[in-house]
């Protein structure tokens, strides 16, 4: 279904796209984020939509248009992300995680900003872990037939080639399908082309060449369609 007018086989399905990247506040002009772009959520969202569904978009500080047709729900911070995505993702039938949660928050936000100190020394900042949204969802299923989506963009390391940390990633969130982008040759970040591997919790695996990241979106909703029951 990546090209012409595509079949509505997603026709009667609500489905949830998580996209762009959270922020966390330190004070009230400061925050801790990452360069997320959040068009490969917002590509989700289009080609769900082109497809029949019903589509929320919960979308973290994305500078985009709004696809025609989807809800969007804005978020600024991880924990405002899991709020709503656990209360889109009752009575959905697919859940894809494309943003990219901040893995930590300030343990403390300053109501007022910041100041400099005379002495030249800075403010050490103490951090926490944010909830793992789509491990809960994973975990703590609502919806047992719903098929759960997450990406990871890895750079092989010591400990394993980018696959092997795919896998391992995969079978420790406890989600259906992982998509998979290989990062060492650099970052995706804000471009137009995605190259992806998606893996199932069933052992498929499915190689997307790279093209864009509508392209990919259809591949993705094409894995989740096979597997509703
Ligand atoms: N994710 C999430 N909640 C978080 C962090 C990540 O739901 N707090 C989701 C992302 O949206 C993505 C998947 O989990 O779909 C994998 O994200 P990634 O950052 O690769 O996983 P982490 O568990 O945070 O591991 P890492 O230490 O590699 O960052
Ligand atoms: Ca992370």
């Amino acid at each position: 279904a990546s090209g012409g007018t595509p079949i509505a086989d997603l026709t009667g399905r609500h489905v949830v796209v998580s996209a762009g990247g959270t922020r966390e506040r330190l004070d009230p002009v400061r925050f801790l984020g990452n360069r997320s772009s959040g068009r490969q959520g917002y590509a989700l969202a289009r080609a769900a939509v082109a497809r029949g569904a019903e589509v929320t978009l919960v979308a973290a500080n994305t500078d985009l248009p709004d696809p025609a047709g989807a809800k969007v729900v804005r978020v600024e911070s991880t924990a405002e992300l899991r709020d709503a995505v656990l209360s889109a993702a009752a009575g959905a039938d697919a859940v894809v995680m494309a943003a990219a949660p901040a893995d930590f928050r300030p343990v403390t936000t300053s109501e007022t900003k910041i100041k400099k100190a005379d002495d030249g020394s800075a403010p050490a900042i103490t951090l926490e872990q944010n909830p793992d949204i789509l491990h809960e969802l994973s975990t703590h299923r609502t919806q047992p037939d719903a098929v759960i989506v997450g990406f990871a963009a890895e750079t092989g390391d010591a400990s394993g080639s980018v696959l092997d940390l795919a896998r391992a990633k995969l079978a420790r969130k406890g989600c259906d399908l992982l998509v998979v982008n290989d990062v060492s040759g650099g970052a995706v970040f804000g471009s137009d082309d995605n190259e992806a591997v998606v893996l199932g919790a069933d052992g498929a695996v499915v190689e997307v060449p790279r093209g864009s990241k509508a392209a990919l979106a259809h591949v993705i909703w094409d894995q989740v369609h096979a597997r509703f029951r």
